[in-house]
């Protein structure tokens, strides 16, 4: 009863400890003559082929401040090594594929030059990279890295902004006369089994491109190079909420002030904290920019802008103010009244008798503070009106 599974495991071990020895004695014999450094083809006429594709398994995000992508890949490589085979060894036939350290095959020497923190794609701290190889000799190797690129950021339309970053990868020590870079299909695809989403960005658009530069030191040869292009387009949802409502809040507000009568002492205290409250918000969107001055947010503009009219209206109000409290009886002095209204003085011909009549024209009812102030706030309620009819439309034509 007992016998045939106890047969079934001895077979089961003479023949693994025989794969086994023979896996051991190929691996041996194959490593026996190789050099790991050297470029694994027969004849050197014809650069090796490298085919590339790769795979973007996360976004980690795109910071503004520091000008960081950082991104979670893999690649996939694959070329034919024409010494590490064994499809001419008949007795060696039944194994398939090996899975051999990356260190102990030729693998391609590939930096990303635009890579901020470690370039190489191959990591030879530890020895935990593999290289899977088939009986043909055709390698594939998987190395995975977080990529931290640098990206030039372009905040101009800030949260309605659309980011092209790339990634340049190349062969920096081999000529294209040694190995060559081809893409495999586009070049770079999300790997669906792995991807993750990111909060901030969205993917629009992935895409690839191969290119030669020129050796620095040898004009007359170039190496091989893939550039990789991710846009990324920021889901503005978030800053929709937390910076579109607040504005558009606060410049609704700011047009109270052409409510608020002159007579009322607290309209001086309200232009104060709005033009107070402006500042902080300035402060608060300029923490996510890039202090670059190459591109600045239209939305800082325009927040400066506010500031800067809040500013303004700080002023009007304030002689507004002042000219309440000036006697009706009190003439303005002739500069007051060439200021306020020069057309009606330019009209008046005789510019030197209104001056000197200026005591005298105090039963006339000529031009009183009480007119000034009027033209103040008359002029104050139209330029804030202006003030939100060009905001709105910055931000409808421009910045959407
Ligand atoms: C490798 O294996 C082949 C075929 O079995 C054999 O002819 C050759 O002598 C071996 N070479 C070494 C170095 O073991
Ligand atoms: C290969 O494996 C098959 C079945 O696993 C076996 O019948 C055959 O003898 C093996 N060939 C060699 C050369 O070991
Ligand atoms: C992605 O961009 C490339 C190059 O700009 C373009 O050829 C391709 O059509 C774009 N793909 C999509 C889906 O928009
Ligand atoms: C390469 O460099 C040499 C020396 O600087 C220059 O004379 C030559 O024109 C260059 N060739 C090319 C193709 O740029
Ligand atoms: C390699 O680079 C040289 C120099 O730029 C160029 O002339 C040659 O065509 C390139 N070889 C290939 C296969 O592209």
């Amino acid at each position: 009863m007992f016998a045939i599974p106890w047969f079934v495991i001895l077979v089961t071990v003479i023949c693994c400890n025989g794969n086994y020895e023979r896996e051991r004695l190929l691996r041996q014999n194959l490593s026996k003559h190789y050099k790991p450094e050297m470029l694994p083809v027969l004849d050197s006429y014809h650069p090796l082929q490298v085919n590339v594709k790769l795979y973007v398994m996360a976004l980690q995000g795109l910071e503004d401040k520091s000008q960081v992508l950082t991104v979670s890949v893999f690649w996939y490589f694959t070329w034919k090594d024409e010494i590490f085979g064994w499809d001419h060894y008949l007795e060696y036939k039944n194994i398939s594929r090996l899975t051999v350290k990356a260190s102990d095959v030729w693998v391609p020497e590939i930096y990303i030059v635009n890579d901020i923190k470690d370039m190489p794609i191959r990591s030879y701290g530890d020895n935990k990279e593999y290289v899977i190889v088939k009986s043909n000799g055709y390698m594939t190797w998987f190395p995975a890295k977080e990529l931290q690129t640098s990206c030039s950021v372009d905040v101009t339309k800030y949260p309605f902004d659309t980011q092209a970053c790339s990634i340049r990868m190349e062969a920096w020590y081999h000529d294209n006369k040694s190995f060559f870079l081809n893409t495999i299909g586009s070049g770079i695809e999300i790997s669906e089994v792995h991807f993750v989403e990111n909060g901030e960005w969205e993917i629009l658009n992935l895409s690839s491109y191969p290119y030669q530069n020129t050796d620095y030191a040898d004009n007359s040869s170039a190496y091989s190079c893939i550039g990789y292009t991710l846009i990324l387009k920021r889901r503005y949802a978030y800053h929709l909420i937390t910076i579109m409502f607040p504005f558009v809040i606060l410049m609704a507000i700011n047009l109270l002030v052409s409510v608020i009568p002159t007579e009322c002492g607290e309209k001086l205290g309200f232009c104060m904290s709005q033009f107070l409250t402006m500042i902080v918000f300035l402060n608060l969107i300029a923490q996510n920019m890039p202090s670059s001055s190459l591109t600045i947010s239209y939305l800082t503009f325009l927040i400066s802008l506010q500031i800067l009219i809040s500013g303004v209206t700080i002023l009007i109000v304030a002689i507004s103010i002042y000219s309440q409290t000036r006697n009706i009886e009190d003439i303005p002095s002739c500069l007051v009244r060439i200021m306020f209204s020069p057309i009606r003085y330019f009209l008046q011909n005789d510019s030197k008798k209104c001056c000197i009549q200026a005591q005298d024209s105090r039963h006339e009812d000529f031009f009183t503070w009480l007119d000034i102030n009027k033209k103040i706030n008359c002029s104050l309620n139209i330029s804030l009106f202006l003030n939100v009819v060009a905001t709105v439309s910055i931000f409808v034509f421009v910045i959407i």
